[in-house]
């Protein structure tokens, strides 16, 4: 298992990486694989504003590229003053990813960490069968 706080430090230090010059806002999340990998991302905001990403998604993205398929631990830190849990896109992004008790961990400025299920973040989420074909 990864500890939170190396992942912490790593996620404050990455926090320098963040493009966030509209909001001013800046998060960095990591997102840990079935085998252990960690892969890291960062909030890229965008003129356009819809076209920005959020950390998370930046690090799924990471993830799934590198070849993870099941999520086991996400961690969030943000330049905000406390700490900060993911948006509801970020939540459904993670579920869709989403091991058995997925952990999310919200990391004060201080490191202090406080931990949720995906299930306990998003309750009744949306899932679909893949390759089920939904078709009415
Ligand atoms: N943001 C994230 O990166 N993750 C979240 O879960 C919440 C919000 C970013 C989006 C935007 O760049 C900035 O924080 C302010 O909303």
């Amino acid at each position: 298992m990864t500890e939170t706080p190396k992942i912490a430090a790593e996620l404050r230090r990455l926090l320098a990486h963040a493009h966030a010059p509209y909001s001013g806002v800046r998060v960095a999340a990591a997102v840990e694989g079935a085998d252990g990998q960690v892969h890291f991302g960062v909030n890229v905001e965008n003129a356009a504003y819809p076209q920005g990403l959020c950390a998370e998604a930046s690090a799924i993205a990471g993830a799934v590229t590198a070849g993870a398929r099941t999520l086991t631990r996400v961690w969030v830190a943000s330049s905000l003053p406390d700490a900060i849990w993911p948006c509801g896109g970020c939540r459904q992004k993670i579920l869709e990813l989403a091991g058995p008790g997925c952990e999310v961990v919200a990391l004060g400025p201080g490191g202090e960490a406080e931990s949720r299920t995906i299930g306990q973040l998003l309750p009744l989420g949306f899932r679909l069968e893949p390759g089920a074909g939904h078709r009415v």
